[in-house]
C-alpha cells in the first residue's frame, strides 16, 4: 500500500507534555493515519497527515446506525529509547473480527500494521518515557457512506489517531471502588458484546455515570438472561481470586476477548497457579466475601492494564476486598506485563515487538 505522507512543518507542531502530567486521551499527537474505502474499489488514499477535523456529510451512516469500530493498543520507550508494541497483531486481528461483525470491510493486517510502524516513526518524540506513560493508539473505522437507509454502507473511513496517556483510571494502579449493576445489562448472547464497535460504549454510559454519582469509578455487568452470571467492568475484563483459585469469566460470546486477559492468562499458567476460565456468579463472590475466602479482585485492559478492586458494591452490600489494598497477584501481574512491555524483560511469547 502506497502512503501519502504529509508533514506537518516545524513550526506548526504542538508542545509536547510532561510525561508526569498526562491522563487518558485528551491530547493527540501532530499527525494521523487515514485512508479510505469504496465497495468495488477496496482501500484507497492512504496518507499521514496533520491531526485536523474531518469533514462528514450530516448522513455520514455511522452517525445514524453506529457502523463505528475501533481498538486500543500501546507503544512503550523501553531502554535505550527503544520502541516497543505490545501484541499489536492481536488488537488488528481482533478489529477485523470486529469489522465482520459490523457488515464493515475486512484491511489488510500487514498494510495497516506497515502504516502504523511509519505513524509511530514520524512521532516517536510523542512516547513518554516516565515510567507508567505510554502512547496509546486508537485505530478506528466509521461508516461514511451519505444515506439513511439501514444497511451496510460502502463507504468507509479507516484512521489511526495516537495519544500519549498515564493511567486510565484517576486512581492510578491503586484500588478502584465497582458498582454491580442489576439494573443495566451490556449485552446479549447473539448480540455484539464480543466485539469493539462504538455503540457497546454509547449504551454502558447511563449504569457508570449513576455508579459515579454514588463513588464508585466502573460498573460490573451481569449476564443479561439471569443478572447473576459475572460479565466485565465498563472497560476491562475482571479476574477473582477465591481460595487459591484465580477465575475469570470465559468467553462466552457476550464479554470482550481482551488482549491483556488473554496475556494475564498465560503468565498465571506460566507461574503454575491455578486458573479457571469459568462462569462465576455474583453470589459466589459474595459468600467467598462473607466466608473469608475472596483473596483478591482485579480487571486487566489496555487502557488500565492492571487495575485493583478494592470494593464491591451489590443490592445494598459493599464488600471490601483484601482490606481495600492492591493484592499481590494484582501486584505481580503489573509489575510482570510492565516489564515485559518495556522491553525490560525477556519473554518467551513474542508478545513484545520493537518498532525499529
Ligand atoms: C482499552 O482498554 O484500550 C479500551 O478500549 C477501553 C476504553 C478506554 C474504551
Amino acid at each position: 500500500m502506497e502512503i501519502r505522507v504529509e508533514e506537518v512543518a516545524a513550526e506548526e507542531l504542538k508542545e509536547k507534555p510532561a510525561g508526569d502530567a498526562l491522563g487518558f486521551g485528551q491530547i493527540f499527537t501532530d499527525h494521523l493515519f487515514k485512508m479510505k474505502y469504496t465497495e468495488g474499489v477496496g482501500w484507497h488514499d492512504a496518507s499521514i497527515e496533520k491531526y485536523q477535523n474531518f469533514s462528514l456529510d450530516p448522513s455520514a451512516m455511522a452517525l445514524h446506525y453506529g457502523q463505528a469500530i475501533f481498538e486500543g493498543l500501546k507503544a512503550y520507550r523501553g531502554k535505550n529509547d527503544e520502541i516497543y508494541l505490545f501484541r499489536p497483531k492481536a488488537n488488528l486481528e481482533r478489529m477485523n473480527k470486529s469489522a465482520a461483525r459490523m457488515c464493515m470491510p475486512q484491511f489488510d493486517m500487514d498494510d495497516v500494521f506497515a502504516a502504523l510502524k511509519e505513524l509511530l516513526k514520524l512521532e516517536k518524540g510523542w512516547i513518554p518515557s516516565t515510567q507508567g506513560a505510554s502512547l496509546y493508539i486508537r485505530p478506528t473505522m466509521i461508516a461514511t457512506e451519505a444515506g439513511l437507509g439501514v444497511r451496510p454502507a460502502h463507504e468507509y473511513l479507516f484512521f489511526i489517531i495516537l495519544t500519549p496517556v498515564g493511567a486510565y483510571y484517576p486512581e492510578g494502579f491503586n484500588p478502584v471502588k465497582i458498582f454491580v449493576t442489576d439494573k443495566y445489562v451490556r449485552a446479549v448472547q447473539g448480540g455484539v458484546g464480543n466485539v469493539k464497535t462504538a455503540g457497546n460504549y454509547a449504551a454502558s454510559i447511563m449504569a457508570a455515570v449513576e455508579a459515579q454519582k454514588q463513588g464508585y469509578t466502573q460498573v460490573l455487568w451481569l449476564d443479561a438472561v439471569e443478572r447473576r452470571y459475572i460479565e466485565e467492568v465498563g472497560t476491562m475484563n475482571i479476574f477473582f481470586k477465591i481460595n487459591n483459585e484465580v477465575i475469570t469469566p470465559p468467553l462466552s460470546g457476550s464479554i470482550l476477548p481482551g488482549v491483556t486477559r488473554d496475556s494475564v492468562l498465560q503468565l498465571i499458567r506460566d507461574w503454575g497457579l491455578k486458573v479457571s476460565e469459568r462462569q462465576i456468579t455474583i453470589d459466589e463472590v459474595m459468600e467467598a466475601s462473607g466466608s473469608g475466602s475472596l483473596q483478591e479482585v482485579f480487571g486487566t485492559g489496555t487502557a488500565a492494564v492492571i487495575s485493583p478492586v478494592g470494593s464491591l458494591y451489590y443490592k445494598g452490600q459493599q464488600i471490601e476486598v483484601n482490606g481495600g489494598e492492591t493484592g499481590e497477584l494484582a501486584q505481580r501481574l503489573f509489575a510482570e506485563l510492565q516489564d515485559i512491555q518495556y522491553g525490560k524483560r525477556e519473554e518467551p511469547h513474542g508478545w513484545v515487538v520493537p518498532l525499529s
